[in-house]
């Protein structure tokens, strides 16, 4: 059985199981970054007056061109007009008490899942079967705590469509029963280790807007998982600080974990983000990042030091293995045999995702948080232009878009005003420019394999955990779920400054930038809070000026746009601040309703609502589902999702007793 060490003394929002096996127990640790300066209300900042910003940010947003745009925003983009009103009509729900085992979506819809951890993915995948743990099972099987989601439409008709999911982390107290021997608990350790990774699923319908199935064994049907070869692309690609004695040329790197959120690139690609990779590893603590990257010399959070050697980063030619991970990985979903990449150019962080968005003169930018407290947030802009079509050449040149570029990471100014509504400007900062490091006393390799020390040296702001940050393919503005903080004016840390404005902020809030667009070298933006986020009426809460009555929100993690432009937030937290099962909300980022918060639906008990997919012209919304029952244990689980039996959702005798974290889809009955 795991340890674990944390049980009654999270300092954040999430249950103790949560805090120690998805982020090894971060908030118990002291946040890794020791470099944090003053924040910037201490210091003369050039803030200017609200008027004055919002004038200037109108003359900003009238020079915003028409960005080259994908997926559901291309036709609205494409006729120039756009409105807050998404053809996806519902009533709102209410918030669901944290103890109901439930998932709850507006009347008259439905819900189903589309594949649930253990599904068979391929001809040879054995049945699932959790009282039999059995890696090479898994890895032939959906992973577990499905995160970053995306359901890819492939053909004219709307009736194929390619799912691609990330799997973050696993709950070895939930997921198996105990083992009867040290050799059983061995494979247990191995199977954890194949139920990570990302997931490409082929799914099927008979009709547009009907309900998707999981085709198995369909030929693009993939599993990626924490042994799969990657390749090392970009300039630190090859670098001394990735050779390892499995790698002595530092250019192949194998599996990836910790994935949580990401982006689907206009041509195609997935991105997604290796977060808390350091509580997979016993290392060194003196060894160059440890201290930044949160790395120590106990034992791993997960154990695979037992299983494979190199997680035991303090044994001779294994040091350099924990700087193979916390990278940008991009994957090819329609070529699985394809090997996917680890971006060096896009820095090393606790990633939690990247987002894209092309100008209309082709320049491509990347969005992306470190979600740790008090780390950064930085764009990348690739070297080069993207390429229209889906030539074999523009693909070509599209893959390698990410592999050349700047990095930057944001600074932020501003001023407090007296209801929330704050606002701003920043600096992107470069680390990189031209190809080479723009940091002092930093090599280029160095600035992309300890990013966080080089954004030190550069004194960007330090936030509150930059969760997704996702560019609206209307718009252009960019917007930043800040998760949560509690240590934000804590003894010797920054206090509450304009762009993280709450002292012990425990629900998070969500920043708007905007910034000119077709300007590869853009260093300046303007910012404004959008939403301070808190229960019903609490004070200080902020809803970019809707007064009228919003639904309770409490720390906002992935993020998505429907058709109309329309922002929808998923939480990971809710029950542990404001005592409601986490949720999927929208809201609109213009127009009258701007900051008319609704819920849309609840996920079950000790769940974490990921993905979301909104797919409105069709009349469906997609979500992950991750670790729902978390605080379970195999004798006594807390969830039953999603195969609930009975209405009152008690499983019956002869089936699975536990909770399957699962990508569900929400239509209309
Ligand atoms: Fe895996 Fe930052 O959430
Ligand atoms: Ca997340
Ligand atoms: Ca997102």
């Amino acid at each position: 059985m795991r340890n674990l060490p944390m049980l009654g003394l999270t300092h954040g929002n999430r249950s103790a199981v949560t805090c120690n096996l998805k982020c090894d127990n971060a908030c118990a640790r002291p946040a890794p970054n020791a470099s944090c300066e003053p924040s910037f209300q201490d210091v003369a900042s050039a803030a200017l007056s609200r008027r004055t910003l919002l004038a200037g940010g109108g003359a900003l947003a009238a020079a915003l061109a028409m960005p080259v745009v994908h997926a559901e925003g291309a036709e609205a983009a494409a006729s120039g007009t756009w409105a807050t009103k998404s053809p996806l009509k519902f009533t709102p729900i209410k918030s669901v008490e944290a103890t109901k085992d439930t998932f709850t979506v507006p009347k008259g819809f439905r819900w189903d899942p589309i594949i649930r951890w253990g599904d068979p993915l391929f001809k040879n995948s054995p049945a699932f079967d959790p009282t039999k743990p059995n890696a090479k099972a898994q890895a032939l099987q959906f992973g577990y705590n499905n995160d970053y989601l995306d359901i890819i439409v492939t053909n004219r008709a709307g009736t194929e469509a390619l799912l691609v999911c990330n799997h973050e982390y696993t709950n070895r107290a939930i997921m198996f029963p105990p083992s009867a021997s040290d050799a059983d608990e061995l494979e247990v350790l191995r199977t954890l280790k194949a139920a990570h990774g990302m997931a490409v699923v082929e799914l099927k319908r008979r009709r547009r807007g009907g309900k998707w199935t999981y085709v198995q064994g369909a030929r693009h049907n993939r599993r990626i998982t924490a042994d799969t070869p990657f390749r090392f692309d970009g300039p630190a690609a090859g670098s001394k600080f990735l050779k390892t004695k499995a790698d002595k040329d530092g250019v192949l790197a194998l599996g990836t974990f910790g994935n949580c959120a990401g982006g689907t690139t206009p041509w195609g690609t997935v991105l997604s983000g290796e977060e808390n990779f350091n509580g997979y590893f016993k290392a060194d603590p003196n060894a160059r990042g440890s201290k930044r990257y949160g790395l120590t010399d106990a034992d791993s959070s997960y154990g695979w030091e037992k299983v494979d050697p190199r997680f035991d980063a303090t044994k001779d030619g294994y040091q350099n293995e924990p700087n193979r991970f916390g990278w940008i990985v991009e994957i090819d979903p329609t070529d699985p045999k394809s090997t996917p990449v680890k971006h060096t150019a896009m820095g090393r962080m606790k990633h939690e995702g990247a987002n894209i968005r092309v100008d209309s003169d082709g320049t491509v930018v990347a969005y992306m948080g470190d979600d740790e407290r008090f780390d950064y947030l930085y764009k990348f802009v690739a070297k080069n232009k993207y390429r229209k079509g889906d030539s074999r050449a523009a693909r070509k040149h599209n893959l390698k878009l990410l592999s050349e570029g700047d990095l930057f990471v944001a600074k932020f100014t501003g001023e407090m005003q007296e209801d929330n509504a704050n606002l701003g400007s920043g600096t992107w900062i470069p680390l990189t420019k031209n190809g080479k490091s723009a940091v002092k006393g930093f090599s280029h390799e160095e600035v992309l394999v300890f990013t966080r020390e080089a954004a030190d040296a550069v004194k960007a702001t330090p936030m509150d955990r930059c969760e997704d940050v996702e560019p609206s393919l209307k718009t252009g503005k960019v917007y930043v779920a800040c998760t949560n903080n509690t240590n934000r004016g804590a003894d010797g840390k920054p206090g509450p400054d304009a762009a993280n404005p709450v002292k012990g902020n425990k629900n998070g809030h969500i920043i708007e930038i905007t910034e000119r667009r077709n300007q590869a070298d853009a260093t300046r933006f303007e910012w404004n809070l959008f939403m301070v986020c808190g229960d019903n009426g609490e004070a200080g809460t902020y809803f970019a000026g809707w007064d009228g009555p919003v639904a309770p929100i409490s720390c906002p993690d992935n993020v998505a746009f429907d058709s109309a432009g329309n922002l929808w937030i998923s939480t990971d937290g809710q029950p542990g601040t404001i005592s409601k099962n986490d949720g999927l909300f929208r809201v609109p980022v213009a127009g009258k309703e701007r900051g008319h918060l609704v819920q849309f639906l609840a996920v079950p008990v000790e769940a974490e609502t990921c993905g979301p997919v909104v797919h409105d012209k069709d009349g469906s919304v997609f979500v992950a589902v991750q670790h729902p029952g978390e605080d379970g244990t195999w004798e006594e689980q807390h969830s039953y999702f999603p195969d609930y039996l009975s209405k009152a959702g008690k499983p019956v005798k002869g089936n699975w007793r536990g909770p399957r974290p699962s990508v569900v889809q929400v239509t209309r009955k």
